[in-house]
């Protein structure tokens, strides 16, 4: 796709550095790659931060988080972009970059869960290829309340670059 330019963002591997905030203040790697290997160990079980960094901007827009699981072959995704660079395929973007990464490297499963309230998540899921399998009522006690939780998954076999 011609929207997928130099330009755009990249997702970067890194762990967070704490003496690189955004003004949100959260610490994020800074990276000057497409996906690569940064200092981290993405490939050993547990969390694994990306950093999403627009290139023209030259600034972290971002963060997709990765827990591999013990067997390595599975993971568990998570992500966020910051609110004044929603709605415009970033996220997207960046975690198709991620997930075509997982899948190279041999995993066969990829899961996410999001707050049924979140239809910007949802939708975002099933854009890059994921399908709904599930739904947990009152599964998240969040701020004060009990929230539905809907599963996600893609399989190998179902990725499409
Ligand atoms: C979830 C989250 C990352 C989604 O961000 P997003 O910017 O909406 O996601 P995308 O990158 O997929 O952008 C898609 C939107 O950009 C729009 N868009 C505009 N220009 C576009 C372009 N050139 N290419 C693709 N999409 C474009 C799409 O129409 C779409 O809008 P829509 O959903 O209203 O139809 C963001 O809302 C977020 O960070 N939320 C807080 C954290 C969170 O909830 N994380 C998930 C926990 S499970």
């Amino acid at each position: 796709m011609t929207r997928r330019t130099d330009d755009r963002t990249r997702a970067g591997k890194g762990r967070p550095r704490t003496d690189d905030r955004t003004p949100a203040g959260k610490g994020r790697p800074r990276t000057d790659n497409r996906t690569r290997a940064g200092k981290g160990r993405p490939r050993l079980p547990g969390w694994f931060q990306y950093a999403v960094k627009h290139r023209a901007e030259r600034c972290l827009i971002g963060d997709v988080g990765v827990r591999l699981h013990d067997n390595k072959m599975q993971a568990d995704l998570g992500f966020t972009l910051a609110a004044e660079w929603q709605g415009r395929g970033y996220a997207s973007e960046a975690v198709r970059t991620v997930l075509d990464d997982l899948f190279r490297r041999g995993l066969r499963r990829v899961s996410a869960e999001c707050d049924a309230r979140n239809e910007r998540s949802a939708r975002l899921l099933e854009r890059v290829g994921f399908r709904r399998e599930g739904y947990r009522p009152a599964n998240t006690w969040l701020k004060g309340e009990w929230t539905d939780d809907i599963l996600f998954g893609l399989l190998a076999s179902q990725w499409r670059t």
